[in-house]
């Protein structure tokens, strides 16, 4: 059964997002920089320095183009990078026990006791934990969730992003702003903030690191004031969940049948046919077969084999995890312990934002509950299996839900993404054969063991297989995450579970998947929910994270937001992705005010490709696709903008050069 069309979930939850705190030197944006690398501050080296004769010529490098632009990027990444086959596996032996594991939980309860992280409580640790204290700083330097100086009495933050931005977010940070005017940095600061994970009760704002969503303006201004005249912040909303989720073979009551049946038969041969039959792919965004994945790992030689669960979800747009968590807990769980005893793994690790509290305690009440019931821990229901558990609280930013920039965070170090190959399936978490996959993913590897291939693949419609869970935000009349059949029409979507579009307004546009899909039009919402069609009108399913966009908005404004949106969450790795996104945002940026240069398509078009061929992960590749989209489909908007210094939906302001 298919939840009606009326259900949508409002939420609300705790914590804060980051912004980066150092500005490379030699490039100083105008609005907001993105995660340089501090000039003041190097990064220690991680791997030997290469030699020629230690680089393994045999492993594939992608297809780099050619062009000046692309040859200079690609000089300089391969002058920085380290190839993956000469990282070291002497150490790996002893990670169990490093320090590093404690890292962020130490620094966040100093900086939960003093409220920043002051220098020598950095010394104490590093003592106490036997990490130097170079590695410290360079960690906690890179997390904008981190404070290395005392923050303001009130430090406010509003989430600036697609569905924010188009939800009243801009005018509550300027009345936030106006009626804070006269006041001390060290009493508030008011900035913008990348999404929150509350896309469908927006605006989201964070206050002293405390979450609000869907605030009226005079309620936010209050709490603020409280804050400033010594008052509390009240609690963080909770969200008060009581649904039925369709797929759910338990109905509530879980009973953790595909463990208890593998303990039994131990085939494990069979779950990975089983997988693979259905279909399933990842549904972090890349949409890898699942099946070949956990087949990969269980065949990869290591001395230890893990299960990572991906409950990062920091793209705008994307609330599905949060959702899933929170309803389904039990079937995420077990997918990760099957994963575990499929692949041979004694370990997993559930990765999830820090913004989500409220799904941490449920996920850890659930574990807690399968470790009294010993389907967690050593000797597994009295078998001679172990598996264990744990959450890791993500010390913040959208850079870490990339699969290798989360296990550098995981091993204690910058969440920077590695170079790949090797993937890690093979070379993952400390080097070791690792599973990674995103929430989603298991929990339908589990619906999938329990209900049967033919069940799943008969819940798509016009010929798609299984189903998905979607959030829609944005210009619609319900807003909220839905679980909803493969193959069904973007237009029903919109139209029968999102309540149609706000104010009685037509359609203008929408984006299948937050910021990396870009913009489809209206015309294209009878695209059915499917991998293979949205890729072929040159989009992608991605997480589902379904951003609606309603008449009267302006496509490059909107564009311009969604590569601003990468500019500021690039970790500054690599040279594309630090400089051209930054390049990329000033050129729409003079578009947006009417100023424009003969060439700037070309070299639009030259960064664009330079970024997707040399960037070193899927950040820097994927930030060309909004502006690239508005191109396609909505050229007259940008002319009109660029050629007759006009913004047609009044929302932008370009002047006539004098
Ligand atoms: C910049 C970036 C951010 C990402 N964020 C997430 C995320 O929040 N959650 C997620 O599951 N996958 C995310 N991914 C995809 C992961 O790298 C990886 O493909 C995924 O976790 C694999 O799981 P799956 O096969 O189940 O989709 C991100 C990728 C990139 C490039
Ligand atoms: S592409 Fe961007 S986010 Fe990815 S490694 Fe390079 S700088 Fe970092
Ligand atoms: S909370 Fe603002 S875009 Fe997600």
């Amino acid at each position: 059964m298919i939840l009606p069309p009326n259900f949508a979930v409002n939420p609300l939850t705790p914590s804060e997002i980051p912004v980066p705190p150092v500005v490379e030197a030699f490039y100083n944006p105008p609005d907001k920089p993105n995660r340089h690398t501090s000039p003041t501050f190097k990064l220690p080296r991680l791997y030997p320095t290469p030699t020629p004769n230690s680089i393994d010529n045999s492993i594939p490098t992608r297809n780099r183009g050619t062009g000046p632009i692309v040859n200079a990027f690609n000089t300089i990444r391969d002058s920085t990078n380290v190839p993956p086959t000469i990282r070291s596996r002497a150490s790996i032996p002893a990670y169990h026990a490093r320090g590093e594991l404690r890292l962020f939980n130490e620094l966040r309860s100093i900086q939960h006791e003093f409220g920043y992280l002051p220098a020598d409580q950095l010394q104490l640790l590093s003592k106490k934990i036997d990490v130097p204290v170079s590695q410290i700083h360079a960690a906690a330097s890179f997390y904008p969730h981190f404070h290395l100086t005392p923050p303001p009495k009130a430090e406010v933050k509003i989430c600036a992003d697609m569905t924010c931005h188009l939800r009243g977010g801009d005018q509550l940070k300027s009345q936030l702003e106006q009626s804070c005017r006269g006041r001390s940095a060290s009493d508030v600061t008011i900035r913008d903030v990348s999404c929150l994970g509350r896309c469908d009760s927006a605006p989201a704002i964070s206050i002293n690191d405390r979450i609000y969503s869907g605030l009226a303006v005079p309620q936010a201004v209050g709490i603020v004031r409280d804050v400033l005249s010594g008052g509390q912040l009240p609690p963080e909303p909770r969200e008060r969940l009581n649904v039925r989720i369709a797929s759910d073979p338990y109905e509530g009551s879980p009973q953790y049948s595909i463990v208890r049946r593998f303990i039994e038969t131990r085939d494990w041969s069979g779950i990975i046919a089983t997988l693979k039959a259905s279909g399933l792919r990842g549904m972090g965004g890349a949409g890898f077969p699942t099946g070949m994945k956990w087949e990969i790992v269980r065949n990869a030689p290591g001395e230890e084999h893990y299960i990572v669960c991906n409950a990062d979800e920091s793209e705008p747009g994307t609330i599905k995890d949060r959702f899933i968590m929170q309803t389904v807990p039990w079937l995420v769980i077990e997918g990760m312990i099957v994963a575990g005893l499929v692949t041979g793994s004694r370990k997993g690790i559930l990765y999830i934002r820090h913004e989500y509290e409220e799904p941490r305690e449920i996920l850890q009440k659930e574990i807690d509950r399968c470790y009294r019931e010993k389907l967690l821990g050593d000797r597994i229901l009295g078998s001679d299996l172990n598996f264990d558990l744990e959450i890791f609280v993500s010390p913040g930013g959208y850079i870490c839900g990339e699969e290798s920039a989360l296990l550098e965070a995981i091993e204690g170090k910058r969440a920077e993404p590695r170079n790949k190959p090797p993937f890690p399936g093979t070379n993952g978490l400390w080097n070791q054969p690792t599973v990674i996959n995103n929430v989603e993913t298991f929990t339908f590897a589990t619906v999938i063991l329990m209900r049967g291939v033919d069940w799943f693949k008969a819940q798509g419609r016009n010929g798609a297989a299984g189903m998905k869970f979607v959030g829609i935000s944005g210009d619609v009349n319900r807003p909220g995450i839905f679980e909803v059949p493969m193959g069904i029409s973007y237009e029903e979507l919109l139209q029968n579970y999102a309540g149609g579009i706000l104010d009685n307004r037509a359609l203008l546009a929408f984006a299948p998947s937050g910021p990396s899909s870009g913009y489809l039009p209206a015309s294209m919402t009878n695209l059915p929910l499917d991998w293979n069609a949205v890729a072929a009108a040159g989009s992608m399913v991605g997480s589902g994270a379904i951003v609606v966009v309603g008449e009267g908005r302006c496509m490059l404004d909107m564009a311009l937001n969604a590569v601003r949106f990468y500019r500021n969450e690039s970790c500054g790795k690599c040279v594309p992705c630090r400089m051209g996104s930054q390049k990329m945002v000033e050129m729409l940026t003079g578009w947006t005010e009417g100023r424009s240069h003969d060439g700037d398509m070309r070299l639009l078009d030259d960064l664009s490709s330079a970024m997707k061929l040399t960037s070193i992960c899927g950040l820097g590749q994927i930030v060309p696709a909004p502006i690239q989209s508005v191109l396609k489909h909505f050229p007259d908007v940008v002319n009109e903008h660029v050629r007759n210094h006009r913004c047609p939906a009044g929302v932008c302001t370009p002047r006539r050069p004098a």
